[in-house]
């Protein structure tokens, strides 16, 4: 008996030492600078990481560990978010500026360092300082544990695919003209695949990504929506999608022709090389979805090829298939998409039911009245605004959050961010323009450790009702409840999907409709929760939550870095 309880314990040791062994520590090197670029027809600095555009693929495995030196040799502040990592007692390597760090300034560096505790699938990484994200972004791919299968058929082959949005001036300028303005940024000039507009626009062809696959062999595509500002829809030309993940989470498999993707999440998805030999486009363009705002309307292209195809002839005749893609706004396609997410069973789900914290938060546009004037041009002389719960999100400039909030500095937020809107109304009605202009505030939401939280997530009508994508950092939830109009508690609640609702990090907002998501306060913290719309981010859309230290040695924020940059 003895004996073989030593030998039980020397064989969990042996296979603990083994894992332990396996994880491994990725050390990269990021220079943030600028890059000549050539898109339609002209050559344009942006800024990049190492000269790459999209930047550097980082693949690793559940477990590793990162190491990232972030030198800045651009002529802006900027920082690197990782989309998706819970960053789990790290809310120091999280990178939103001035909510965890201060901006990393021209000339200076810092070095990101996290760990990857319990997930797999598709993630990616962003500048996450003003609107440089609209270059600035690649694919971190987690491949399960050593030894670990994925939940599916081995793939093939893998392929991240990057859904981006170009514009033909300078992204700081744009940002720079809309804030001076008030009024709405300008649109996009072209979407893009893997950094490629694609065949549909003026001097690309030659440039389009592509794609070569064998009869029989079975894809995954790693769906990244990292356009700044616009919800996509993306499809092949004849193939079946089975979507398997989304944001880091594996879903109960199903068959589509069109994804929906807002900005921000990712989309695992399956696609075997099962018709004729031959040259198939992959497209994305717009679900748009508020009312009289202007979009790009382009359609992005790439090409999936059957390395068995007969060549394409130099008449150009042979192009590939186009798909067919739903119009703009065609939010039925949208909601039979998103209604058929359902996580895959498994011993880590654990859908909070006693709830502590049950907050409602209103998310929409506003409009703020002014003199008129250059300042002033938003519509009927106002400047665009944006709130949760009536707070137009403001960062403080002098320090980050995080900071303010270790090290006990007064002055730089307050805790007062209310549980609910702070006037009730018809939410998606016809809403009093009384109620239009929403407060300004730094306002943060304190959460106990360990607290379970369900928050509703209210679309509102205040200038138009619009499908946001609502991002959380640090947290994965559980999305138990989505449809449309207001939320109505004694009828809604009844409905929710407590046994397999989908986990995302990144959830849209219906258009004129609402989405409950619940999860348990685990990492503590200073955490953002905005629209990943970056023109409403700007606007405001956005809350942080301030999540307490616990009691136990894992249960609170470690130290922060040396190398943290200052304000
Ligand atoms: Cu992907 Cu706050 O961001």
């Amino acid at each position: 008996m003895q004996r073989k309880i030593h030998f039980l314990a020397n064989f969990v040791a042996l296979i603990l030492s083994l894992t332990l062994a396996n994880a491994e520590t990725h050390h990269h090197q990021f220079v943030v600078q600028t890059t000549p670029v050539k898109r339609l027809c002209r050559t344009r600095n942006i800024i990049t990481v190492n000269g790459q555009f999209p930047g550097p693929t980082l693949e690793v495995r559940d477990g590793d560990a990162l190491v990232i030196k972030v030198i800045n040799a651009a002529r802006y502040n900027v920082t690197i978010h990782w989309h998706g990592i819970r960053q789990m007692r790290t809310p120091w390597a999280d990178g939103p500026e001035y909510v965890t760090q201060c901006p990393i300034q021209p000339g200076a560096s810092y070095t990101y360092r996290f760990t990857i505790e319990n997930q797999e699938g598709t993630l990616w990484w962003h500048a996450h300082s003003r609107w440089l994200r609209a270059t600035v972004y690649g694919a971190l791919i987690i491949h399960p544990k050593l030894g670990v299968p994925y939940p599916f058929p081995n793939p093939n082959t893998q392929i991240p695919i990057l859904l981006g949005e170009w514009w033909d001036r300078d992204i700081i300028s744009v940002q720079r003209q809309a804030i001076f303005t008030g009024a709405a940024p300008n649109v996009s000039d072209a979407y893009t695949i893997n950094g490629q507009p694609g065949d549909l626009y003026r001097c690309s062809t030659k440039e389009t990504a592509k794609f070569s696959v064998k009869s029989g062999e079975t894809l995954l595509l790693r769906i990244i929506n990292a356009a700044l500002n616009q919800e996509l829809f993306f499809t092949v030309a004849n193939h079946m999608l089975t979507v398997v993940g989304n944001d880091a989470a594996y879903n109960r498999p199903f068959a589509t022709r069109v994804v929906m993707i807002g900005p921000g999440q990712t989309t695992n998805v399956l696609l075997t090389a099962d018709q004729p030999a031959g040259r198939y486009y992959m497209a994305a363009r717009a679900y748009a979805t508020a009312q009289n705002a202007a979009f790009d309307n382009t359609t992005t292209t790439a090409v999936l090829e059957y390395d068995s195809a007969p060549r394409p002839s130099t008449t150009g005749k042979q192009r590939p298939l186009l798909p067919a893609l739903p119009r703009f706004n065609d939010t039925n396609t949208a909601t039979a998409y998103t209604s058929q997410l359902r996580s895959l069973p498994s011993k880590n789900t654990k859908v909070p039911t006693q709830i502590d914290e049950k907050l409602f938060f209103t998310v929409g546009l506003g409009l703020v009245n002014c003199t008129p004037g250059p300042r002033c041009q938003g519509p009927n002389n106002t400047r665009f605004a944006a709130s949760m719960n009536n707070v137009s999100f403001v960062l403080p400039r002098s320090t980050s959050l995080l900071q303010a909030y270790y090290q006990n500095i007064p002055g730089v937020f307050t805790t007062d961010f209310p549980p609910v809107p702070p006037v009730a109304f018809d939410y998606t009605g016809n809403v009093s323009r009384g109620l239009w202009q929403p407060q300004r505030g730094t306002k943060l939401y304190k959460l106990k450790y360990g607290s379970n939280v369900q928050i509703v997530l209210q679309d509102t009508a205040i200038v138009s009702t619009e499908d946001h994508p609502l991002h959380l950092h640090g947290y994965h939830f559980y999305v138990v409840g989505q449809g449309f109009g207001n939320f109505n508690p004694s009828r809604d609640t009844a409905r929710f999907n407590l046994v397999d609702p989908p986990i995302r990090n990144t959830i849209n907002v219906p258009v004129g409709g609402w989405t409950v998501i619940r999860f348990v306060a685990d990492n503590p913290g200073v955490w953002l929760m905005h629209c990943h719309i970056d023109s409403h981010l700007r606007w405001g859309l956005a809350m942080s939550f301030l999540v307490e230290n616990g009691p136990g040695k894992m249960q609170s924020v470690e130290a922060p870095p040396p190398d943290l940059p200052p304000c």
